[in-house]
């Protein structure tokens, strides 16, 4: 992360509160580089900027009453200063209740859904004539991408760079691919750019971003159709990249060109988050992922194949409507044949307007959580191990800040585990070998054994 500066005399205040998956994280950068060009310019604090973006997430839980409760706070703000205060309300929750959003709350200036960023400009200017707040939350002809200017700030030794947005997939309990829209790819040539900027600023591992990220295909310069083992591929050879990663991947896209990159590409870190939801065939076709427990385990052994050293990450439902005790220990059979080194879990929740909500059979709240109890406990002992096996082992980190104490800095392993060792702040954006020493809950302790930058 850049240290946020207060902007010079003249300069208007943007402050960005991000909400949600790294997609959103990639928006509100996006927002604030194309707001730059008419005077905004970044702040750490709400309090007295000029505007302020909610980008929000309609995920899971109570998302809307969340962003209501955050609005009533700023709105205390915005009537604090005279009502100069541009509000903004971006993401997913904007998309699917922006017309709610106005009605409870017409303090709001502005609301955006996802694919209207780029028009961020005019509606800031139609907010400040005051004629009345503005909403866009249509589904735009034009592609945003085409129109987002590049990034003037360097990101840092990390970013994350989205190649495709929306889904097609509609999974029973899932609201993304009504807020995100239809798939959609961006072309070779404008991910190229974007990755050799990026380069170009002193970032050297690139995550790629989409909401089903191995769905992606992009026309290439000699009109033929890549996948995303492809650009992988391609990727590797921009200069100063040395780590690629992807994320959000749907196993039914895993196709071979992209399991064979796992082998062949030394850039395409040994850590792949590949969401499962469930270990049951039952509830596999009762969400509506088009694959069985099978088909993954058989995905997973031939990645593994390719990449022995191949760390594993995968999203787990319980409690979708109609999972059985039968249904739960399937999920848990799966979790232990495969062994995971991280992985995110949730309890299953009611999304307004997708399939699964409306099913008869939802479950009890006290099972759901029980259900989540055994699965993360295994989750999380499963994660130890992972991170106890690499104590002793010497591995390439790459730094990418300052510790929190003095003379230390923090890293990030291959596995995405981040690093904490003495060293100088000028490594950071610098890749070299650490001995790990010692593993905690969620990160691992090293000792530098090689002070020489890798490559
Ligand atoms: N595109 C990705 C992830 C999208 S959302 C994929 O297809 O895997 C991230 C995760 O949130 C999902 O993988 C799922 O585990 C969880 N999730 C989505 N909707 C949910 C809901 N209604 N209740 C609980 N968890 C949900
Ligand atoms: Fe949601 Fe399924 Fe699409 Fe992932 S693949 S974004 S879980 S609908
Ligand atoms: Fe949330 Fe939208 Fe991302 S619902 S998880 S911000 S795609």
């Amino acid at each position: 992360m850049n240290a946020i500066q207060p902007p010079a005399s003249g300069r208007k205040r943007l402050h960005v509160i991000t909400w949600g998956c790294q997609m959103n994280v990639y928006d509100s950068g996006r927002m604030t580089d194309v707001l730059a060009p008419i005077g905004y310019a970044p702040v750490a604090e709400p309090e007295g900027a000029d505007m302020v973006i909610l980008n929000t997430c309609h995920i899971r839980d109570k998302a809307a009453e969340k962003v209501f409760s955050e609005l009533g706070r700023l709105r205390r703000m915005k009537e604090a200063s005279g009502n100069r205060m541009i509000l903004a309300v971006a993401g997913c929750v904007a998309q699917a209740e922006g017309a709610e959003i106005l009605a409870r709350a017409p303090y709001v200036d502005i609301v955006l859904g996802p694919q209207t960023y780029h028009r961020l400009p005019e509606m800031v200017a139609q907010a400040s004539r005051a004629a009345g707040a503005v909403i866009e939350t249509e589904f735009p002809a034009e592609d945003k991408f085409d129109f987002l200017p590049e990034s003037a700030t360097p990101q840092g030794p990390t970013a994350f760079l989205t190649i495709q947005e929306g889904c097609d997939k509609f999974c029973s309990f899932c609201v993304v691919p009504y807020t995100r829209g239809a798939e959609a790819s961006r072309s070779v040539a404008a991910i190229l750019r974007e990755a050799r900027h990026l380069a170009g600023q002193g970032t050297r591992e690139i995550t790629l971003l989409g909401q089903n990220v191995n769905a992606w295909h992009g026309e290439a310069p000699d009109g033929s159709t890549w996948g995303l083992g492809r650009l992988l591929r391609e990727l590797a050879d921009v200069p100063g990249l040395a780590r690629l990663r992807y994320a959000t991947s749907h196993p039914r896209d895993m196709d071979n060109d992209l399991i064979a990159a796992h082998r062949d590409v030394p850039a395409l870190m040994p850590f792949l988050h590949l969401p499962v939801q469930s270990g049951s065939d039952r509830i596999l076709a009762a969400m509506n992922r088009k694959h069985t427990a099978a088909d993954y385990r058989r995905i997973i052994d031939r990645l593994r194949d390719a990449r022995p050293e191949l760390a594993l990450s995968s999203d787990f439902i319980v409690g979708h409507p109609g999972e059985t005790e039968a249904d739960h220990e399937a999920t848990m059979a799966l979790v232990r044949d495969i062994g995971f080194a991280q992985a995110y879990s949730f309890k299953y929740s009611p999304r307004p307007g997708t399939p699964a909500a409306g099913l008869p059979i939802q479950m009890a709240e006290d099972i759901k959580d029980r259900r989540l109890q055994a699965l993360q406990a295994l989750l999380r002992e499963q994660q130890a191990r992972f991170g106890a096996g690499c104590v002793g082992m010497d591995m390439p980190v790459l730094f990418t800040g300052a510790g929190r104490h003095p003379g230390q800095i923090v890293g990030r392993s291959p596995y995405l585990q981040p690093v904490h060792l003495s060293g100088a702040a000028d490594l950071v954006g610098t890749e070299s070998i650490v001995r790990i020493v010692a593993s905690h809950p969620n990160s691992l302790a090293g000792t530098l054994v090689q002070e020489r930058q890798i490559a």
